[in-house]
């Protein structure tokens, strides 16, 4: 081999590592095999190792929680842990969270509900319709791989020509059950669609966003990011998770409707108020909103009309929190509330992402739009 040939196919065989390429093999796929790598790992942290989780040394394990929430559940449990020598106190960054709390919560991933469909040997995204849904810790955390940096570390994800790269974004760990799942409920949306960069509008969880003037926006967020410090794509996260900021971070539970961080009013005729649509204004100036910079018809459409009782509606009827296959703006109207006009039309078309100009074709609480324009 020439020098500079052998150069060559050691740097390719870096940039393949950097790249974390593992072949398609199943013998690749999560929880096989007993390399523990990882946090899991460090002797600092669980001494016992193996025996910390395969209680018995017993290999046969079956990915429910309960082995998790030993050490990531209450305190006491937790000293328990540590009386037993299977975990070492000293090694421990911070305060551990109490996951099983917030799987209690009335919004939740089914994890404590749901008992005996995972198995260790499955591929997702499911591709068979009738496998009952669940989600397990497994499901989202791989035990002998993740590392706190890399909490979703040793899963597949795409499939590049014969090799599958690993997981390293959290949508990529959702689309595994929220995108080409056979078995997705009927009501739940297929996500990868809905967040498409070649999509005419979405929220910037893929990339940047198709808008680049979105005036009501919220420091830090911006629709570009020009300088360090600005923030111009967002993640699952940003929206789902618990309802204390101080809980544990992750989509495990919140007393908030639809797994939200913040509250979010979906229904029509609610009272406009900062905790009405507290999800949205936190990064969507109300002020802006409201002073109709926008949409010149957003006050009289979120907080009705003046002196009418509940005439209010929800920023739910008009535009979907995670993107539009149709519209811009995230326009996408909810069917529950807003009809077709009496032409058969229920449509929005606008004249060009900038130009805050628009009509709507449609029938609303008996209100007729026939290519009512603003
Ligand atoms: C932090 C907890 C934890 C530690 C530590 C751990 N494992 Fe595991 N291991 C699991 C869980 C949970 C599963 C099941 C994963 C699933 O079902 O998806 C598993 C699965 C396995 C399997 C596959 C079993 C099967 O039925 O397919 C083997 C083999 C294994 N572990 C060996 C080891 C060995 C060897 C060690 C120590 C070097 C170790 N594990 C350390 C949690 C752990
Ligand atoms: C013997 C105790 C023990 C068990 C059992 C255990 N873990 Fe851990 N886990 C730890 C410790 C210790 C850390 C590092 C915490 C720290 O330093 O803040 C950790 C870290 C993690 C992290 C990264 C959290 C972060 O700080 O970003 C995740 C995710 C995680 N564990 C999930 C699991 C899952 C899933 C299971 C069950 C399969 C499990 N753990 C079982 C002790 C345990
Ligand atoms: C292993 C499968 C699995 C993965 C991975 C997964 N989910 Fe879920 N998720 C579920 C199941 C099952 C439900 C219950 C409803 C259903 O069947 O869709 C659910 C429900 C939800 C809900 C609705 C909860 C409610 O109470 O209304 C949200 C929001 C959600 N998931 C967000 C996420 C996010 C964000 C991620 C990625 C960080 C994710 N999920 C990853 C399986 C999964
Ligand atoms: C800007 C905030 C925001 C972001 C970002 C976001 N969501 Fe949501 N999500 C919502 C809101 C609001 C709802 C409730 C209204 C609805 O169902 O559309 C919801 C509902 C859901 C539901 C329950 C309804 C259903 O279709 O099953 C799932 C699952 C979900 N989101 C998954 C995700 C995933 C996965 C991601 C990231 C790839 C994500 N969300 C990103 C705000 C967000
Ligand atoms: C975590 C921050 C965050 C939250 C929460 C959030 N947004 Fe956004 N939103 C953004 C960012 C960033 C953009 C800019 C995207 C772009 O450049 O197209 C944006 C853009 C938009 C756009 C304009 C899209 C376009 O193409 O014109 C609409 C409409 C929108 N958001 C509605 C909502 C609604 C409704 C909610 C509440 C359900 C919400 N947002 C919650 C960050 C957020
Ligand atoms: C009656 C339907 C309707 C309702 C209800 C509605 N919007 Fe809008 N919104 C629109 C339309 C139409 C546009 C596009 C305006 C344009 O052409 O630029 C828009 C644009 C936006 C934008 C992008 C423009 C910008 O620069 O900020 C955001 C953000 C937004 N809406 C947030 C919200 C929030 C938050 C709520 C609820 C509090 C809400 N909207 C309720 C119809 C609606
Ligand atoms: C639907 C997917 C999903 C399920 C199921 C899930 N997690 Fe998580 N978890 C996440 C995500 C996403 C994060 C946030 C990671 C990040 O951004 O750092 C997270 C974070 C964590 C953290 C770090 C929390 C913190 O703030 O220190 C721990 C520990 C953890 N999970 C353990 C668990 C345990 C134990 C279970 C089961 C009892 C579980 N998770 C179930 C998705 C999930």
């Amino acid at each position: 081999m020439k020098p500079t040939l052998k150069i060559f196919t050691s740097l390719l065989a870096v940039i393949a590592a950097a790249l974390l390429l593992v072949p398609a093999d199943p013998a690749a796929a999560p929880n096989r095999g007993s390399r523990l790598t990882g946090v899991h790992g460090e002797p600092g942290l669980l001494p016992k190792s193996c025996r910390a989780c395969h209680k018995g040394m017993s290999m046969a394990i079956r990915g429910e929680e309960e082995v998790c929430l030993t050490c990531h559940g209450t305190e006491g449990d937790r000293q328990q842990m540590i009386s037993a020598g299977l975990l070492r106190a000293g090694g421990i960054r911070g305060t551990m969270k109490d996951i099983g709390a917030e799987l209690r919560k009335p919004y939740s991933h089914p994890v404590l509900t749901v008992r005996g469909v995972h198995r260790g040997s499955e591929i997702l995204p499911e591709d068979r319709p009738n496998v009952p849904r669940h989600a397990e810790c497994v499901d989202c955390h791989s035990p002998h791989d993740l590392t706190r940096e890399e909490p979703f570390r040793g899963f597949a994800g795409k499939r590049v020509g014969s090799f599958v790269t690993h997981i390293t974004e959290e949508y990529e760990l959702c689309y595994r059950c929220h995108a080409e799942s056979a078995n997705r409920p009927a009501r739940s949306s297929n996500k990868h669609a809905l967040f498409k960069t070649t999509n005419p509008s979405f929220h910037p969880v893929e990339g940047e966003g198709a808008n680049a003037y979105v005036i009501s926006l919220r420091d830090p967020y911006k629709a570009r990011k020009t300088r360090p410090g600005e923030i111009s794509t967002i993640s699952c996260s940003d929206c789902h998770g618990s309802d204390d900021p101080g809980g544990a971070r992750g989509p495990h539970g919140s007393r908030f409707r639809g797994l939200l961080k913040r509250n979010y009013e979906m229904e029509t005729g609610r009272p406009e108020s900062d905790y009405a649509y507290a999800l949205c204004y936190g990064c969507h100036s109300r002020g802006s909103i409201l002073g109709n910079e926008s949409f010149p018809y957003h006050a009289l459409h979120i907080q009705g009309r003046p002196g009418v009782r509940d005439s209010g509606t929800s920023c739910h009827t008009c535009h979907d929190a995670h993107g539009s296959t149709r519209y811009q703006h995230l326009i996408r109207f909810n069917e529950d509330v807003v009809r077709p006009n009496a032409a058969g039309q229920l449509k929005f078309d606008s004249r060009g992402v900038a130009s805050r100009h628009g009509s709507c074709s449609l029938n609303c609480h008996g209100v007729e739009h026939d290519q009512k324009s603003y």
